[in-house]
Parts: structure tokens; sequence; C-alpha cells
């Protein structure tokens, strides 16, 4: 069968002649989403970054809601993460090495594994082939869950692709700029046209459903339908449900790190059954890069939303 073409040749009015949407776009609405995603359980379960952060026989540090976390590969590669201050007198463990699959303390060779030593106890950690998560029950404060809640994904076959984008903002900044689809082919029109929200979420069908184009050169464009929803609290994911990559998902993670500051991690998991796609899997580590320069201007306007929000709420001069 052949291939149907992946442009199509689309129309959309310029910039300033398109249909306002900002009578669609009620703050009312937009909170009252936000309000149900933060209320969600998470189980206490945050992003770190991408799963191919964490190689064998390094250590991998991040800051997580103010708390210093080092995670790396255990004996049979499985993730391990912990506190990362060293118990003896410390020391930065992410500066550690890893030495048959232990953390090895770089100032007096205290090798921690996956047991509790003294005050150090590890954390649990989650590895979902995507992402690896901790979980920091005494930040979240939530009911423990034994795993993340994670979105529906794409089986096998898919091709992923991690970035990590960090602001002055909170978590519900970045979610709530993700809950307004109405913004689109406005602020972005260099990705975005002809964005319409056919559907806006209610307590029983907690979802945005969008028509859109992706603006790829010129008047040619990929339209698509695409469905928001919140898997969980720190969570946006946009899956495609029609149109060219259906099934593919773009999940939105925000990790509060420390003093305001925000890691927005997005991750790309695109499917395809395009004949070419195969092809382009093979050669997934150098158009990784290229899916993440796409993306950069659009996440550096959205996180630049994102701060707004936060500036003015910090102040108490978000309207609303
Ligand atoms: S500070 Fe880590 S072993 Fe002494
Ligand atoms: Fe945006």
């Amino acid at each position: 069968m052949p291939d149907r073409p992946l442009l199509r040749p689309f129309t959309s009015p310029s910039w300033s002649q398109q249909e306002p949407t900002w009578r669609d776009a009620k703050p009312a609405l937009i909170e009252a989403a936000l309000k149900r995603a933060t209320a969600l359980p998470s189980g206490n379960w945050f992003v770190v970054g991408a799963s191919r952060d964490v190689v064998r026989g390094k250590a991998f540090g991040r800051t997580v809601a103010g708390r210093e976390v080092v995670l790396w590969r255990g004996p049979g590669d499985e993730l391990r993460a912990g506190p990362g201050s060293c118990p003896h007198l410390g020391a930065p463990l992410r500066d550690g090495e890893v030495a048959g699959g232990r953390l090895v303390c770089r100032w007096h060779g205290l090798a921690l594994g996956g047991e509790r030593f003294g005050g150090w106890s590890p954390f649990p950690a989650h590895d979902d082939g995507v992402l690896v998560w901790v979980r920091l029950d005494d930040v979240g404060g939530e009911e423990p869950l034994p795993e993340p809640v994670l979105p529906a994904r794409p089986a096998g076959g898919a091709l992923d692709a991690v970035a990590t984008l960090v602001g002055r903002c909170e978590p519900e900044d970045v979610i709530a700029n993700r809950l307004d689809p109405w913004h689109g082919a406005w602020f972005h029109p260099y990705s975005f046209a002809n964005l319409r929200v056919l559907e806006t979420p209610t307590a029983e069908r907690d979802r945005f459903l969008v028509e859109v184009t992706f603006r790829v050169v010129g008047r040619l464009g990929v339209p698509v339908t695409a469905a928001f929803t919140c898997p969980e609290p720190r969570t946006v994911v946009m899956h495609i449900v029609a149109g060219e990559g259906e099934g593919s998902v773009v999940e939105t993670h925000a990790t509060p790190l420390d003093d305001g500051r925000t890691a927005v991690v997005e991750a790309t998991i695109a499917q395809s059954d395009r004949r070419g796609f195969g092809l382009v899997r093979r050669v997934a580590p150098a158009v990784r890069p290229v899916m993440r320069w796409a993306a950069a201007r659009l996440w550096r306007d959205d996180l630049a939303y994102a701060e707004r929000r936060y500036a003015l709420r910090s102040k108490g001069l978000f309207p609303g």
C-alpha cells in the first residue's frame, strides 16, 4: 500500500486575523482542571531524569524538592537511589564511583548498596524504561504507592527522546500552562496552526481534546487530534489520538528542585505505522537531538509562560 503523504497543504489566517481564544480560555475552567490534577495521588514519586541518564558504573545526582538524591545502577543494572550526602562526613555522593554495583564514596571509600547504613537509607526507585523516578515519602507526605502512576504509552518499537529544562516556577505553573491549550496557535504560531479545542474537561471526562496542525514548512503541516490528561499531580500527557503518529505521546513532568526552581522533564515517545519508521528507530541516536531541537523554542516559550504565572502568583497579582 503506498504511504499517504506525510505533509498536507493547509491554509490558515495570518496571526492577528486568527479567532481570539481568550473568551474560551476561561481562567476558572483552567483552574478547576489544575485543581483536579493537583489533588491526584502521586504516591510520593518524582521524576528525576531519563533512564539513559543513569548508566552502569556512574553516579547521577540531582536535587529533588530540596533533597540531594543520588542514583546509580546496581549489580544487575537495577536502579538504585539514596540521599546524596555520605553518612560518614557528608561528601557529595554524586561524585562517587560505582564498583561492583555499589556506590563508593570518594572521601574515605564507604561503599553503599541497597541496604540502610546508619542514618542513610536508600530511596525506593523505579525505572519505567524511559524515565527514572524516586519516591520521597517525607516530601510527598501522601500514602506511598509501590510504583509511580504512568500514562498509557505506545507498545514496543517506539522512539523516545527526553529533554530537561529548568525554570523559576513551581510544578503547578508548568501544569497550568499545559492545561491551557488555547494559547497554542497564538503563542506558538511557528509550530501550530488552526487549533481548535473540541472538548474541555469535566469531572466525568477529565481531558482536553484538541485539533491542530503542526506546522512543518510554510503551508505544509501535519494535522492531528490530541488528548491532554493528567495521570498524576505533576504530569500532563498529550496522546495523539488521530492523524499522523497516532498512539504517540508527549509526557510533561514537572519536578520541584530547590529555591523555587522546577525541572520540566519532557518525554516524547513516538510511534508510527509508516514504513520508514523502523529505519528511523535504527538511527535513533542521530534523530533524538533533532527531536529535542525541534521542540526547544516551544519549551522556552512555555517555560516563560510558567515563570510569568509564578512571578504574578507570588506577588498576589495573578488575575482571577
Ligand atoms: S565522607 Fe564518605 S566515606 Fe567519609
Ligand atoms: Fe505551549
